[in-house]
């Protein structure tokens, strides 16, 4: 999320940070330009990196991401996990999984990633194979319910991502505006849970918006 640059960061280090990042390849960097002309909210590159380092390194074979929008993180959490992995990603706007689905065909993971049009926490409750690793990024909410949904479901060496856990800086200031109490008061909910579960060793880390890693233990 853009509008986050310098919540956390100061922006020079922000700028620095963005600036040092890979160039991503042609249909990723398509992607950023869609997403940037179309204002849909993708994941920052830099969480995109995490997101590889995460999947490449933790072996996860089943991945479930929580809010598709074009296809971005699955088409990175895909590439980096490998062709023995598999994705299912959940997307409710059916506009944007026509978009998401057009972009992984492109990519050519159509047979990797399954995008499933429905609502998130419908999606998740009926899941019924263990997960290694989720990654949430949907509606902010509703993130403390997602986590219970998908605990009991992680594999043994399961990992939990969840994105935007510090929205803009909000969840540590005194005074939130009004219209974002909601997302702040469920992100402090979600954090609070995700570090203090002891099913879970957690930490957040400042980077792009806030992102929050557990891994079961
Ligand atoms: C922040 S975007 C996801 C970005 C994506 N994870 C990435 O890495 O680029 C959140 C997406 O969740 C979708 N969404 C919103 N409410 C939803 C719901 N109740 N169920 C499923 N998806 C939802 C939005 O349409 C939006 O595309």
């Amino acid at each position: 999320m853009k509008d986050a640059l310098g919540a956390i960061l100061r922006p020079e280090q922000a700028a620095y940070l963005e600036g040092v990042e890979p160039a991503r390849d042609p249909l990723l960097a398509e992607m950023e330009e869609w997403a940037r002309e179309h204002g849909q909210p993708i994941s920052d590159p830099e969480v995109a990196s995490f997101l590889a380092v995460t999947a490449r390194l933790s072996g996860a074979r089943s991945i479930v991401e929580v809010g598709t929008n074009i296809g971005y993180g699955a088409i990175v959490l895909a590439r980096a996990a490998g062709e023995d992995a598999r994705v299912i990603t959940i997307e409710n706007d059916a506009e944007t999984v026509v978009v998401a689905r057009g972009f992984i065909a492109r990519a050519g993971l159509s047979s990797q990633i399954e995008v499933r049009q429905a609502d998130a926490l419908a999606a998740l409750a009926v899941l019924t194979d263990p997960i290694d690793l989720v990654y949430i990024d949907c509606v902010k909410e509703h993130y403390p319910a997602y986590l219970d949904l998908v605990l009991p479901k992680l594999s043994e060496r399961g990992a939990v991502v969840a994105d935007n856990v510090l929205w803009k800086g909000l969840v540590a200031a005194a005074d939130v505006p009004a219209h974002e109490i909601g997302r702040v008061q469920a992100l402090r909910t979600f954090n609070h849970a995700l570090l203090t579960d002891s099913r879970l060793r957690s930490v957040i880390l400042p980077l792009g918006d806030g992102v929050a890693y557990a891994a079961r233990v």
